[in-house]
């Protein structure tokens, strides 16, 4: 590609480096079937696209190369969706949303293990799942000393270069130098020598504002110009801004009771369009003074800072839509003055959001009369994206919520059930759930008192008289969270 000798300069700033500038193509040929290859990327932000692409342009030509890849999170069409169609991935980790891989996942083509975003570095470090021969890391400029500035995303990159014999690094012209000064990097050294981590404020800084790597490691780099693959988010619903106004109302309660601070406690949202629009329903809130400590950093999050509600935002990475990258990258020195991006092991760490008292807020896919919540399995077999941080957040969080629509598919299915089929967040980790018709706050509450809150205040009223039927033969079978087994698993309430 054309990069300019000034592009070389500031983004390469160690001259010796520059003699490891080379083409895609070349880059690629430093991978080998059988490789364990960690790339960067968090939602389709900051991952690689050039080498990918070369990738799977030598499988395509009859190569056999079959990799294990790991990632932050999901990443862009460039690396799943083409290295999937090449027929180059044998096992994927820990996060994904294309629809080719996530077809390859449900055919059984790649092997795929989900985990909760927070352990996969330091399980990687600790050894658990074998060595990591390379990693790929998009950046957005190598120091002098050979460090490497990430651009949109950090996710799980700093303990890949850490674990991998070699980095290739993908220097993207199309991501911006004004990114450097907002991450911050650190990585907890691992038991038995593991420190508190030191971060008390939402924008405390603790780390380093690059990925520490040496210039021995550095096998290639490459320039790119493909930008990050934004998603656009759904326009906000009617059924969006009705579970919006219910959490408003719960957290305005909340307030009320002296249990939450006007300013509320650090906030936590999934990933998506209903997260996205729940957030911004956070408009609406009366005090000035929010603070977000989160994994991705959607166009809501923006929203609040531009109508000044919320003071600083810490997160794993950006995620915004095409408008809202438009309305980063062009506003990015104002911004990078609230925000810091961090590893997701520190975005999503238990310690730090049980300190901080995080508000978690997570979408389902469905929700039991129990308070069950399975957010991966669509009818309990197909896997849709993974956990993501929504078991880091649920577990640790000072008051966790679960908002879903009451149903899916047009009305069809009832996202209210007897019995989740796939279990993600168990009720032990579930405080409050939200759907457009109400909340349930379960906190306290015996499993058959649940019931009844979730089924009256949360279920479509087209399926409440069937969960309602359902309840009442289940208590007479007895028990303390009574169930009509054989039914659960024969029939699902599909039709109304
Ligand atoms: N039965 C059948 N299909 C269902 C369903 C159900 N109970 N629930 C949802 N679906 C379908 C929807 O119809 C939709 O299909 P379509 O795209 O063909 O219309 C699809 O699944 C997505 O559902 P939707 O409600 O639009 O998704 P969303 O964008 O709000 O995401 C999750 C919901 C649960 C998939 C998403 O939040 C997720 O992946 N969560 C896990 C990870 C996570 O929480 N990360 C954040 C931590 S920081």
């Amino acid at each position: 590609m054309g990069e300019s000798s000034c592009d070389v300069e500031s983004r390469v700033r160690n001259a010796s480096l520059r003699s490891r500038i080379m083409s895609p193509q070349e880059a690629a040929k430093i991978v080998k079937d059988g490789m364990c290859v960690g790339c960067s990327g968090f939602t389709p932000s900051g991952y690689p696209k050039a080498v990918p692409l070369a990738i799977a342009e030598r499988v395509r030509k009859g190569e056999r190369l079959q990799i294990t890849l790991w990632t932050g999170a999901s990443v862009g069409p460039e690396l799943d969706g083409e290295l999937t169609e090449a027929g180059a991935i044998r096992r994927r980790f820990p996060y994904q949303t294309e629809e080719r891989i996530r077809k390859a996942i449900n055919d059984g083509r790649v092997s795929f293990q989900d985990l909760h975003l927070s352990m996969t570095a330091q399980n990687m470090r600790y050894g658990f799942y074998g060595n990591m021969d390379l990693a790929i890391v998009e950046a957005v400029a190598i120091t002098e000393e050979g460090h490497l500035i990430p651009s949109t995303s950090v996710g799980n990159s700093p303990t890949f270069v850490k674990q991998a014999k070699e980095v290739i690094v993908e220097v993207n012209l199309t991501q911006p130098l004004e990114l450097e000064g907002l991450h911050d990097i650190y990585i907890p050294d691992d038991p038995p020598s593991r420190k508190p981590i030191p971060i008390v404020k939402v924008s405390d800084r603790v780390g380093t504002p690059y990925i520490e790597c040496g210039t021995d490691k550095i096998a290639a780099i490459v320039f790119c110009d493909i930008p990050d693959k934004q998603r656009p988010l759904s326009s906000i619903d009617e059924t969006s801004r009705r579970m919006a106004q219910n959490l408003l109302d719960l957290l305005d309660l909340e307030v009320k009771a002296a249990r939450l601070p006007k300013e509320l406690l650090p906030l936590q949202s999934g990933v998506g369009s209903v997260a996205n629009a729940v957030m911004a329903g956070l408009m609406e809130w009366p005090t000035d003074g929010l603070l977000v400590y989160t994994e991705v950093i959607q166009d809501s999050v923006l929203d609040l800072f531009d109508a000044g509600k919320l003071d600083f935002a810490s997160g794993t990475s950006f995620t915004p839509s095409p408008q809202g990258a438009q309305r980063l990258y062009s506003n990015l020195t104002e911004y990078r003055k609230k925000v810091l991006l961090r590893p997701q092991e520190i975005s999503n760490h238990p310690e730090i959001i049980r300190r901080l008292g995080v508000i978690s807020m997570n979408t389902a896919i469905e929700v039991d009369i129990y308070g069950h919540v399975n957010s991966t399995m669509v009818s309990g077999t197909h896997m849709m994206n993974g956990i993501g941080g929504s078991g880091d957040f649920a577990r640790n969080a000072y008051l966790s919520i679960f908002l879903c629509p009451s149903t899916a598919k047009g009305g069809a299915v009832s996202r209210v059930v007897p019995f989740c089929c796939h279990v993600d967040h168990t009720e032990h980790d579930v405080d409050v759930v939200v759907t457009e018709y109400g909340v349930a706050d379960l906190r306290g509450l015996s499993p058959r008192e649940r019931a009844r809150q979730i089924v009256e205040k949360c279920a479509h009223p087209d399926y409440r008289p069937l969960l309602e039927d359902y309840m009442r033969k289940a208590e007479s079978e007895g028990g303390h969270e009574p169930h009509l087994l054989d039914e659960c698993f024969s029939k699902r309430l599909r039709e109304r």
